[in-house]
């Protein structure tokens, strides 16, 4: 198949080079000048993508990287992979998704199949979506398949991750599912494309909430003198009705502190009741100033204290530093007076800050998301706050 794919990103750009290796003709669509030159040389903006995978699909001419948005006339199919945010009033920003089914509703070929992979509130790919691709006045058809990629993740990828699809007719669904089962081992009908809009918020929510919970639980653990990692390992042991999650510093990332705000959004706008991530957000948003408040019980006061954050990533053994919880808690520590460095040998430059080194030298090291590679022992008798729980 003839393939465009809008927005070469964490998630775009890996489906791009699936597709491509799978046999299909890929233009990867992105309004990204430098991106689009650098993938085209066969540079990999992201880690779980080596520079010889895209260029093998750029020497095999199954993959090009392009702003012209005109290939997609030549295309069977397209595939819309852009971000939908949140605003600065934490609202969903639909204004990516919206420009990008503008541009293929302009140049869309007759008969083509456009399939949404964006995370968005249930009900958009049907009215907001369709409403704009309709001003295209041709015959085309629509499909909803989110993603689920999880950066850095070892076993599950876009091959073997199942993938959720429906279409807005039983033909669309069909003309996609032929297009996934080409290179995903496991396609999953679903019978409305609303039904999987909301399994990916249910998902990403379901995330949400139970770290929010296990961080304030560990909130009560730390008060009760109780190390909460042993509190799981034990509940673990549980073989059924009980699922792990682990504290930390707050949730990250372009999915979980976001995904869940367009579902509450949405509850709010149909007169729902939402209570649960709204409180989940609270709680996660709470996390930066209660353990500076630790910190300000262990040093006594922060004014002029060292201090180092280990680990600024989002998550560990990634260096994605989107939506990042340690933010908050460097500006939160900071407000109080301490001398903040931080330490991430993955991240290495951010906030136009260089990434400091793990040394002795420093009143306390708080640990965010250290890196399989982090070697805390250089931090020789330094004290640690380990926001991962262990007492
Ligand atoms: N990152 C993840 O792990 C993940 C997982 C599942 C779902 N998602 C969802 O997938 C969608 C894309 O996320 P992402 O992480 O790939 O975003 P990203 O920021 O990594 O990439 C998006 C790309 O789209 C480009 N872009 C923006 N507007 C465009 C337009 N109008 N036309 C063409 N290109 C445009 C940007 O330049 C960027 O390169 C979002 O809805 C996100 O919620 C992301």
């Amino acid at each position: 198949m003839k393939v465009s794919i809008v927005g070469q990103g964490y998630v775009g750009l890996p489906l791009a080079i699936a597709a491509a290796s799978a046999g299909h003709e890929v233009w990867g669509i992105d309004t990204n000048v430098v991106l689009v030159d650098e993938l085209n040389r066969g540079v990999s903006p992201l880690g779980d993508l080596t520079d010889a995978q895209i260029m093998q699909a750029v020497n095999a001419k199954r993959f090009k990287a392009t702003v012209d948005f005109g290939v997609i006339n030549s295309c069977d199919l397209v595939v819309i992979c852009v971000p939908t945010p949140l605003d600065s009033t934490f609202e969903p920003d639909f204004s990516y998704v919206k420009s990008a089914a503008e541009s293929v509703a302009e140049n869309i070929k007759e008969g083509a199949l456009v399939i949404v992979e964006s995370t968005v509130s249930p009900g958009t790919t049907r009215g907001l979506l369709k409403n704009i691709l309709d001003k295209s006045d041709i015959k085309y058809h629509l499909a909803y398949s989110p993603e689920r990629i999880d950066p850095s993740n070892p076993k599950w990828n876009v091959t073997n991750t199942p993938k959720l699809v429906a279409g807005i007719s039983e033909e669309a669904t069909q003309k996609a599912m032929i297009f996934y089962k080409s290179f995903i081992s496991e396609v999953v009908p679903a019978s409305s494309v609303e039904v999987i809009e909301s399994a990916k918020l249910l998902e990403n929510s379901f995330r949400l909430i139970n770290i929010s919970f296990i961080n304030e639980f560990a909130q009560f653990c730390w008060k009760m003198g109780i190390d909460v990692r042993e509190v799981i390992q034990a509940a673990s042991t549980k073989p059924y009705g009980f699922m792990a999650f682990y504290p930390g510093v707050g949730v990250g990332g372009h999915c979980i502190p976001v995904d869940p705000s367009y579902l509450s959004a949405k509850a709010k706008e149909i007169g729902a009741s939402n209570s649960f991530i709204d409180l989940a957000n609270k709680i996660n948003h709470s996390l930066s100033s209660y353990f500076t408040v630790v910190a300000n019980e262990i040093l006594g006061s922060l004014k002029g204290k060292k201090i180092i954050v280990v680990g600024v990533a989002y998550k560990p053994d990634v260096s994605d530093v989107r939506e990042t919880p340690s933010l908050d808690l460097i500006k939160a520590l900071r407000s109080e007076g301490a001398d903040v460095s931080w330490h991430d040998e993955l991240v290495k430059e951010w906030i136009g800050e260089k990434s400091a080194k793990l040394s002795a030298d420093y009143d306390l090291a708080i640990l965010a998301n250290p890196h399989t590679g982090t070697d805390l022992s250089q931090l020789g008798s330094v004290r640690i706050l380990d926001t991962r729980g262990g007492y």
